[in-house]
């Protein structure tokens, strides 16, 4: 009997032993030809749909940014921006700037008081927050480039969502709940969302159906000059907003060059500014690679140490030198060099972290939100997209209108305010981001395509405001440092530096006891208050034998559809 009791006692101790040290080996769905990978299973099931009909990457892109529009208004948007990278299966690649723009008559110091302070929820909530929107012209220009089917293809199934409703989940009731008191301060009637949507119920979208009907009739100038429009300018003075016909009249997508780098045997493509996702992570990659990440172990006080200093120091680069290029003359070849970046290492020692208020910008001679969304596209031929785009804030300025059944985004809060004071995501700005009209606001999205050896391997980004960058690293490094699959790397727990505050953010309670213990004793500041939810990864990974595995964040409700 003794020997059952001491058989079954250790029995115990060795399983609770193996579950603490052995992680669960999870894989993602694994298809064969293409794959969408978003954050509702209705944009990810639509965008599919268009690449069985024979579409390709650039069609599911337009199908599948209208859909998360209808099925995920927290982020999905028409009121809103973004950007699109690709690689096409020939291994041409490029990117497009569809980011929101300052409205004409705004100003450095529209957020500021007489005396200079910054108006509390200014920049975000309500008319005045909202930048002019960018994601129809996105939508119409990555078409008309590269697009194969003819747009009434696209847009009738997302119409057809819209008319027939879409399914509330638990998280989404309870992220509707959250932002109810915004509704009521940025609104001046009741809208849609003010009610007591639960669970299971099912929302119908007709007045955004109605505007997409006048796009599909009038193509991309109904949104930017037809009588979308008009209305949508009337709203925005009615509720004290200072966009005007002109503004979306002179609107325009940018395709811009994307930022490349190599690492180890990746090479790594990524958005370029106005966005600060490329040259960050590339900035990061750089620091990190000299180091034996594999060696010292996923997650471990080693690892979190190099990838901390790393971080630390391209925020700071971030914070001073990057804003919109078509104002600001940017270093961005010195900024992505191993040699600038080594030397931004030199000071760094595992005994103790550099403290942030010793670190400020690198010296270069100069010649002169978490509320976004992401998703991973591969088609059937081998083309690869991978776009972020945003509201900027949860539901963006929570403004609604009514009559175009879409929110609009508070990008204008992506700016520099006041240099030296935080925006919401607690990023300092300088110069290089004050606003200007016209100019796009700082963004951190970093939509990011990856080849290995020269072909397609990875497609990823993720939501996350200025914790974006970081995610889309550890995601990366996941795979090709801690040989985890797609899905596996996305699931894991996350953390976070971006120079100011001084603080490691991190996911709570997924990190090792012990590992946390070794950073405070080293003097690293943890915080895991804050940050119950670090990125929602969205990746598509091309397996050796050429299959692709999703990873779509069980954070969310997110979904890969494929076939
Ligand atoms: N609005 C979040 C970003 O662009 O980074």
């Amino acid at each position: 009997m003794k020997n059952i009791f001491l058989f079954i006692f250790f029995s115990v101790i060795i399983s609770s032993c193996k579950t603490a040290t052995q992680k669960e080996k999870v894989t993602g769905l694994i298809t064969t030809k293409a794959m969408v990978v978003s954050a509702r299973e209705e944009a990810s099931k639509i965008g599919v749909d268009i690449l069985k009909k024979g579409g390709n990457a650039f069609d599911a892109m337009a199908a599948t940014e209208l859909a998360l529009a209808v099925a995920y208004p927290y982020a999905g948007n028409i009121g809103g921006g973004g950007f699109m990278v690709y690689r096409k299966n020939t291994g041409e690649i490029g990117a497009l700037d569809y980011r929101e723009k300052a409205p004409l008559a705004s100003s450095k110091n529209m957020f500021l008081d007489s005396l200079g302070n910054v108006v509390k929820n200014k920049s975000t909530l309500g008319a005045m927050a909202v930048g002019v929107p960018g994601t129809i012209a996105g939508v119409f220009e990555a078409h008309k480039k590269f697009g194969s089917l003819p747009i009434a293809a696209i847009l009738t199934p997302v119409i057809a969502l819209a008319k027939k409703g879409v399914i509330v989940t638990k998280k989404q009731e309870n992220r509707i709940k959250k932002y109810q008191p915004y509704f009521l301060k940025a609104n001046k009637k009741t809208i849609l969302f003010d009610k007591n949507w639960k669970q299971h119920d099912t929302i119908k979208y007709p007045a955004l159906a109605a505007t997409l009907e006048r796009v599909l009739k009038n193509g991309r100038d109904e949104f930017y000059k037809g009588e979308t429009a008009k209305k949508l300018v009337e709203f925005m003075q009615a509720n004290g907003g200072i966009i005007t016909e002109e503004d979306l009249a002179k609107y325009e997508a940018k395709w811009r060059t994307p930022i490349t780098f190599n690492y180890d045997d990746l090479r790594v493509i990524s958005m370029s500014p106005p966005s600060s996702g490329g040259i960050c992570l590339a900035q990061i990659m750089n620091a990190i690679e000299p180091y034996d990440l594999d060696k010292f172990g996923h997650n471990t006080t080693k690892t979190i140490q190099v990838i901390t200093e790393a971080e630390r120091r391209a925020y700071a680069d971030r914070s001073f030198f990057l804003g919109d290029p078509d104002f600001v003359t940017i270093p961005v070849d010195t900024l992505i060099s191993k040699n600038y970046t080594k030397n931004r290492m030199d000071n760094f020692s595992f005994k103790k972290p550099t403290l942030s208020k010793d670190v400020s910008h690198g010296n270069i001679k100069m010649v002169e939100s978490d509320e976004t969304t992401h998703y991973s596209i591969v088609d059937k031929f081998g083309n690869a997209v991978s776009v972020t785009t945003t509201l900027n804030g949860a539901f963006g300025s929570k403004l609604y209108c009514n009559e175009l059944g879409f929110f609009l985004n508070n990008e204008m809060d992506d700016f520099s305010s006041k240099p030296g004071v935080p925006n919401s995501y607690g990023l300092i700005g300088a110069a290089a981001n004050k606003i200007e009209p016209e100019k796009r606001m700082l963004s951190s999205m970093t939509p990011t395509i990856v080849e290995k050896n020269g072909n397609l391997w990875m497609v990823v980004g993720t939501p996350g405001g200025s914790t974006i960058i970081t995610s889309v690293l550890q995601t990366i490094l996941n795979v090709h440092e801690f040989k985890m699959g797609m899905q596996e790397a996305v699931n894991q727990p996350r953390f976070h530096h971006q120079w100011l505050p001084d603080v490691i953010m991190m996911e709570p309670n997924k990190f090792d006891l012990n590992t946390k213990k070794e950073l405070q004793q080293l003097g690293y500041t943890l915080n895991e208050k804050d940050s119950p939810v670090i990125g929602k990864v969205e990746g598509i990974l091309v397996l050796p034998n050429g299959k692709l595995e999703g990873g779509a964040d069980p954070r969310g409700d997110d979904k890969a559809v494929g076939f």
